[in-house]
Order: structure tokens, then C-alpha cells, then sequence
């Protein structure tokens, strides 16, 4: 009897001493994973990649957000630029990304159904993207850009954080050819067509346009569709409801031809930085674009004088003024930001989001860029040049938005069409090829807003017109 209870006591001490040293191991080996884990757990990176097409002479306003963004948060911003106005290049690079899975931490992009493309083409669609309505509320836009918000929200939400307002219809006039000739600035397209011909008879080349880099030729037949068209069809345009046999397509198209006439001999080979360096150099009368001209002409020819058509002062060099036929109109082109979601950078994409769209990063970037910011509270005093002070007013003013057909209003597929038809269309004239295109194109927008899409809020779509599946 007393030898079995000490050999129990025994084998007690034992078992205890066993599990002990055993839970010592577990705790060791639990120790180690933590330890393991703790260490080679994956912290962010503190170097992100940005795509956008802000490349070479366009360069200067990116470069010094990066350059701040950095300074304050130790963020590095690798900038992948790939050249080609209006993104005819970066677009698809991005595209092949998003499609392959390897998406940037941060892409440039503009409001509009052009984001719609990137989700389309993304593997898990809207999930692929960071909704960004808590982010825009968080930096003020709510209270202080409800109307861009509105342009950039696709039915209610947010994948594009707004950056700028620039402009799209706008004419920059050389103003010593226009003294040369003997003109004045058109206000209508007649007045338009007719000093052009005036141009031409002296020899001296109108519109400069530029056929290398595409967009400026589809941008000429956009301003001049939304002068004959008005601010009401261009929308329906941007949907797909319009009637391709609408007579506005047509009387465009017929303008456009006799303005394509008076493009310098060169026009295939110049790009839209090109055609600006030639119209200060006085090589031709003319140049339709959007704003970033004013940007170009600030920083790269400081010696260039900007005016604008309601206050032209004897030294003025170029003279900008609304698209003629479209006063009062402000066809609108905002650069966002979009973030994809899921990936390593995230959050640094985010905080990169959050600083360019803010009112830090807009005071940085617009004053550079030719355009304005989206903020009210931003005064016309933080810009350098007397145009982006006067676009302040001609934008509170304005009494119709639109957005810009060339720049973000259209489905990346259905965009790139357009821009390689009309440079067709400027080379040979061929009007059955473009009205065959634009038809196509308008079936094709309305199929692309899959019935669910539409720019603005539930109950408040953008630009007052709602097309019929929002109602
Ligand atoms: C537009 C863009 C502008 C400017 C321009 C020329 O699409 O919104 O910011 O970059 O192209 O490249």
C-alpha cells in the first residue's frame, strides 16, 4: 500500500515536471511565431507609385505636390509618367494594369464615366476601388465644392477625388496676327468661320491644331457641337440619347470641315505643346484647347502676356476667350485621383488622395497648372495668372456646365474612337465615316451606362439633365 502511494507521489512530480517543461516549449514556439510575425509583418512602404500623362513641359504642377507631400509625410511618390495630352497614351497603360491585377497606388483620372472604365475593366469592379465620399467629406468638399462633388459623383459615389477645375472651351488668339489681319475676337462661330477666312486669304494658318498627340482635332469639333448644339444635347451626347440624326451633329461637322481647312501644313506632326509654342511664335492666328495652355504659357514663356477678351491691354500677347458661341457656358474637365483598393500601398495612396485633393495640395498644384481649385473658400489671390483670376468669375458666373467630351465625359473605348475618327475626318473629309462612327459611338455610350450609371446624386444628376433610367 505505502509503496503504491509513493510511487504515485513519483509519478505526480513527474507529470507535473513534464508539463510544465511542455508548456514552456508551446510558449517558447507561440513566443517565436509572434516574435517572427511582429518582425516580418509587412510594413507599408514608404515608396508608392503615381501614373498620370503629366509629363515633360506639363510636369511642373505634379512635381511640386509630390515634392511637398513628401517633405511633410516621408512618403516617396514614384511619378510613372507616360506623355500624350489628354492621357491618349497613360489611359491604356493604366487600363492594362487594372486588367492584369497590378494596379499603381494612385492613378490620375478624370471625373466622369471615364472612371466607370477602370472599373469595368477591373477584376472585382467597384470592390477594386477605394470609395472615396468619406474622404471628400473629411477635407472640406462637401461643404465647399458641392457642385464639382456632384460632377465627379457617379450615382452618388465618389471614386474620384477632385484636384482642379480647368476649362475646355476656350479660343487663345494671337493678339499682333489678329492686329495684323485686321480683326476682332469672335464671339460666334460665324464670326469664327469668317475670320478664319480672313486668316487664310493673308496667308496665315487659323486654327493651329495638333494631329500627333490626337485630342486637340476631336476637342475643335466638341467646343463647336456644344456652340451649335447648346448645353442641353451636349449632356445627351454624353449619355447616348441623342439622336444621331440630330441637324446639330451635322451643322458641326460641315463647321468643323471649313475650320479643318485652315489648319497649318504641319498639323499631323505637331502636338498640342507644339501648336502653343508655334501660336506664341505668331505661326498662326489661333488655338482651341482648355486651360493647362495657361499653365504651359506661365511656366515655359514668362515673357508671354495672357489677356482676356473683356480686357485687352496694348502689351497683351495671347488673348483668351470663351469658344465662340459658348459664353456663359463653362465645359468643364476635372483631374482627379483614384486609389485602387486591397493592395500594399493603399493607405499611402489615400493619404497621397487626401493631400493633392485638399486644400494644401490644391493652393499647390492650381497656381501651376492653369486651372482653378475646387474649393470656394480658395481666393482668386493665390493665382499668378490675370486669366485663372478671371476664370474665379467667369466659373461663378457661368450659367450652364457641361463636361468635357475629350476629357472624362465619354468611356475610354468609345473616347479613343472618336479622337482617331475626327483626325480621319480633318485628313479626308469623309463625313459618311464620321456620322457612321458618331452613330455607333452614342449606341455604345448608352449601352456603357448599363442603365444604373449617371453623373450626380440620386435625385440630382449633374448639369440638369437626367437620362431616363436615373429618373
Ligand atoms: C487633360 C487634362 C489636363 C491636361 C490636358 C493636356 O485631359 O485634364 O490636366 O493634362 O489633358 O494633357
Amino acid at each position: 500500500m505505502v509503496i503504491i502511494v509513493k510511487f504515485n507521489v513519483q509519478r505526480g512530480i513527474k507529470t507535473l515536471y513534464l508539463s510544465i517543461i511542455i508548456l514552456v516549449i508551446i510558449i517558447a514556439i507561440i513566443g517565436g511565431i509572434l516574435a517572427y510575425n511582429y518582425v516580418s509583418a509587412p510594413k507599408p512602404p514608404s515608396k508608392i507609385s503615381f501614373y498620370t500623362w503629366w509629363a515633360g513641359l506639363e510636369r511642373f504642377a505634379i512635381d511640386a505636390v509630390i515634392g511637398n507631400f513628401t517633405a511633410k509625410t516621408g512618403i516617396q511618390v514614384e511619378k510613372t509618367a507616360v506623355p500624350g495630352g489628354a492621357g491618349v497614351n497613360a489611359k491604356f497603360a493604366i487600363l492594362a494594369l487594372i486588367q492584369a491585377g497590378k494596379p499603381p497606388a494612385a492613378f490620375q483620372v478624370h471625373c466622369g464615366p471615364e472612371m466607370l472604365s477602370y472599373i469595368y475593366a477591373s477584376p472585382h469592379g467597384e470592390k477594386d476601388f477605394v470609395e472615396l465620399n468619406s474622404v471628400a467629406k473629411d477635407i472640406g468638399m462637401t461643404d465647399q465644392a458641392p457642385d464639382v462633388l456632384k460632377a465627379c459623383a457617379l450615382a452618388g459615389k465618389i471614386y474620384t477625388l477632385p484636384v482642379n477645375i480647368h476649362r475646355a472651351n476656350l479660343i487663345f488668339i494671337n493678339k499682333q496676327i489678329l492686329d495684323k489681319i485686321g480683326g476682332k475676337v469672335p464671339t460666334t462661330i460665324d464670326e469664327l468661320v469668317d475670320l478664319s477666312k480672313k486668316a487664310s486669304s493673308a496667308g496665315v494658318p487659323a486654327l493651329i491644331q495638333a494631329g500627333a498627340d490626337v485630342f486637340t482635332i476631336f476637342h475643335l469639333w466638341e467646343q463647336i457641337f456644344l456652340a451649335v448644339a447648346g448645353p442641353q444635347k451636349f449632356m445627351m451626347f454624353i449619355y447616348g440619347t441623342l439622336d444621331p440624326n440630330d441637324a446639330s451633329i451635322k451643322k458641326a461637322t460641315e463647321i468643323f470641315l471649313e475650320l479643318a481647312k485652315t489648319f497649318p501644313s504641319n498639323w499631323q506632326a505637331l502636338d498640342w505643346t507644339g501648336a502653343v509654342a508655334d501660336l506664341v511664335q505668331g505661326k498662326g492666328l489661333a488655338h482651341v484647347d482648355g486651360d493647362w495652355v495657361v499653365g504651359l504659357i506661365y511656366n515655359v514663356y514668362p515673357n508671354t502676356i495672357m489677356c482676356s477678351y473683356d480686357q485687352i491691354t496694348p502689351n497683351c500677347n495671347i488673348i483668351v476667350a470663351p469658344f465662340p458661341g459658348t459664353e456663359g457656358i463653362y465645359n468643364l474637365v476635372i483631374d482627379a485621383v483614384a486609389v485602387p483598393a486591397g493592395g500594399p500601398e493603399t493607405s499611402q495612396g489615400v493619404e497621397f488622395a487626401r493631400f493633392f485633393a485638399g486644400p494644401e495640395g490644391q493652393k499647390i498644384f492650381n497656381p501651376l497648372k492653369g486651372s482653378i481649385a475646387v474649393y470656394r473658400n480658395i481666393g482668386p489671390e493665390i493665382y499668378p495668372t490675370t486669366i485663372q483670376k478671371w476664370e474665379v468669375s467667369q466659373y461663378r458666373d457661368a450659367k450652364a456646365f457641361v463636361f468635357s467630351l475629350t476629357h472624362g465625359a465619354l468611356f475610354s473605348d468609345v473616347w479613343s474612337t472618336l479622337l482617331q475618327q475626327a483626325i480621319v475626318l480633318a485628313q479626308t473629309g469623309r463625313t459618311d465615316l464620321w456620322y457612321a462612327t458618331i452613330e455607333k459611338a452614342l449606341s455604345n455610350e448608352k449601352e456603357l451606362w448599363k442603365g444604373t450609371w449617371y453623373m450626380g446624386y440620386p435625385g440630382s444628376p449633374f448639369g440638369g439633365y437626367s437620362p431616363p433610367w436615373a429618373k
